[in-house]
Parts: structure tokens; sequence; C-alpha cells
């Protein structure tokens, strides 16, 4: 009886053990990172990759409120996240806040790479409208502010100005 016992246990616990390890495997290595309210959370802890302040002629007359001298534009990537041979890897967040010290400008915006052939022309990134706490927008009309094509397909336009580099500027 106690031998049968300490085999059930032995049996168990390789059992989690085998368990755990492949749910590390798919930890290391999603296939698709599909982001929801509680992605973003936080994302003024996360690291931040500079700053940015004043016009840049890569972003056009309006976009992320360059336009407005008094707004600062942050960059966080979630974990520091870097390129890993020169992508960067699925499940990478990153946020971008600009606002003014006036308050008349304070938007949200995100960036997640998807995977899973999402958006295979444009490297599978996914374009996000966010709110402060960090949560995906939607809008009046009850539509979730996400995708490949977000406003017209506007982000993933001008974010191509950065195809080289995995159509991030900041990093
Ligand atoms: C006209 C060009 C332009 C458009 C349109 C645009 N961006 Fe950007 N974006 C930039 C530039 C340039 C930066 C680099 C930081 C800066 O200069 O403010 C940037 C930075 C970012 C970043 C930080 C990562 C990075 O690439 O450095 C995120 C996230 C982001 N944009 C999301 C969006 C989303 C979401 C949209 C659409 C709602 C959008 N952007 C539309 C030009 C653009």
């Amino acid at each position: 009886m106690k031998k049968t016992t300490l085999l059930l246990a032995l049996m168990l616990s390789s059992w989690v053990a085998i368990l755990s390890q492949s749910c590390n495997k798919t930890k290391d290595t999603p296939q698709e990172f599909i982001a929801d309210n509680n992605s973003f959370k936080g994302f003024t802890g996360w690291p931040k990759q500079g700053s940015f302040n004043g016009p840049d002629p890569l972003l056009g007359a309006m976009a992320h409120a360059n336009n407005d001298a008094s707004v600062v534009r942050s960059v966080y990537f979630k974990n520091g996240q870097d390129r890993v041979n020169g992508k960067f890897p699925v499940g990478t967040l990153i946020v971008k806040h600009s606002t003014n010290p006036s308050g008349t400008v304070n938007e949200f915006t995100g960036m997640v790479k998807r995977g899973n052939n999402f958006d295979p022309t444009h490297n599978d990134w996914e374009y996000f409208m966010l709110t402060a706490d960090g949560s995906i927008m939607t809008d009046t009309g009850g539509m979730v502010l996400r995708g490949s094509g977000l406003m017209g397909g506007m982000c993933v336009s001008c974010h191509g100005g950065a195809s080289t580099k995995d159509y991030i500027f900041s990093k």
C-alpha cells in the first residue's frame, strides 16, 4: 500500500515537471500574442526608451501631436525589449504617451508584435489607441481601436518609414 502511494507520488511529480517544462517552452517562444486590457497596465514603470519633443519631419504636421512645442512624447518598452537578430520578438509591447503640461494633449498609443502572420507584409505588428491606464480604447460607436490597419492604415504606413528597423523609430 505504502509503495503504491510512493509510486503514485513519484509519477505525479514527474508529470508536474513535464507539464511545467512544456509551459515554459511556450512562454519562451510564443507564436502569437493577443493583447488584452491588462497587457499595457503599469507601462509608466517600464524602461523608458526616450522622450521626444518638438517637430519631427518624420511625423508630418500632426502625428503624435509633434506640432505642439509643449508636447513631450515618451516611449516605453516592456522589459526594455531589444531586437533579436534584427527583429522584435512576438510579445514585444511598446507604449507611447504624448502630453503637455496644460493637459490639452494626452494621447496614448501602443504597438504589439502579435506574430502568427497577423500582418506578414508589415512584420506582424498590431497598433492600438489606449486610455491613460493602458486599457484598449473603444470609440463612440463601440469599435475597439486596434488592428494592423488602425486609423485607416495611417499608423502602419508612416511606421513603414522605419521598415528596415522592424517598423520602430525610437530604438
Ligand atoms: C506621420 C507618421 C506617424 C504616424 C501617422 C504614426 N506614428 Fe507612431 N511614431 C512616429 C515616429 C516618428 C515615432 C518616434 C517617436 C517620436 O518622434 O515621437 C513614433 C513612435 C511610436 C511608438 C513608439 C515606438 C517607435 O516606433 O518608436 C508607438 C507605440 C507608436 N508610434 C504608435 C503609433 C500608432 C498606434 C499610430 C496610429 C494611431 C501611430 N504611431 C501613427 C511616426 C508616426
